[in-house]
């Protein structure tokens, strides 16, 4: 008897869902995935990716983490993009956090997590630079809410930074990042304005 056996009902009802309402489905997807979008997001079970944008399979490349951090030494995340951008040339990467994260909470807290506090210490960098807006807010919630935003923004700039996606502008390559909040409270996304797509739009970014 399989281990789990729930999990393989809802996925047998699932597959013969999908194959019902579209009998090739299946068959085209083992083919080829041709997915515009990269998502990289946080691991967080309320965040699925797909679900949360109406995309089916095939439709969007995803690299999660905890917090959505773009680390430049992150082979990890590093290698879901350079596939990304050189292989299956997707049109848009977005970085999408959420409110109320808790890997952006933790690193606000004073006691200790363990291994997880060395990962968080890239949150616990944006925090430092942006203290005095950061320490005006009146709420912790508040505080920690606009820590998920900062946080995003300073993502997207890792993004266009690395050497992937400045060789893809340097080629010519169109690939434009966006930066976004979603709210688990009620299911919807917020656009955070952090457009680029372009070294100007990077540079531009990086004064705001
Ligand atoms: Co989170």
């Amino acid at each position: 008897m399989k281990a789990l056996p729930l999990l393989f009902e809802n996925n047998r009802r699932w597959a013969s869902k999908v194959s019902q309402s579209d009998p090739t489905f299946f068959a085209t997807l083992a083919q080829q995935q041709n997915p515009e979008f990269l998502w990289i997001g946080c691991a967080d079970s309320r965040v699925p990716a797909n679900e949360i944008i109406g995309m089916l399979p095939g439709e969007l490349f995803v690299h999660r983490n905890v917090a959505n951090l773009v680390i430049h030494t992150d082979m990890n995340c590093l290698s879901v993009l350079q596939y990304a951008v050189e292989i299956l040339k997707v049109k848009h990467i977005i970085v999408c956090g959420h409110y109320g994260c808790g890997g952006v909470s933790a690193a606000l807290e004073s006691n200790p997590h363990g291994l997880i506090d060395n990962w968080l210490g890239h949150i616990r960098d944006i925090h430092k630079r942006r203290f005095a807006e950061l320490s005006v807010l009146a709420t912790a919630e508040e505080r920690v809410n606009r820590l998920c935003e900062l946080n995003v923004i300073e993502q997207v700039k890792n993004v266009g930074s690395s050497t992937i996606v400045q060789e893809a502008w340097q080629r010519g390559q169109s690939v434009t990042i966006h930066g976004w909040i979603y709210n688990i409270s009620d299911g919807l996304l917020n656009d955070l304005g952090a457009c680029v797509s372009s070294g100007d739009d990077l540079l531009e970014l990086e004064n705001m």
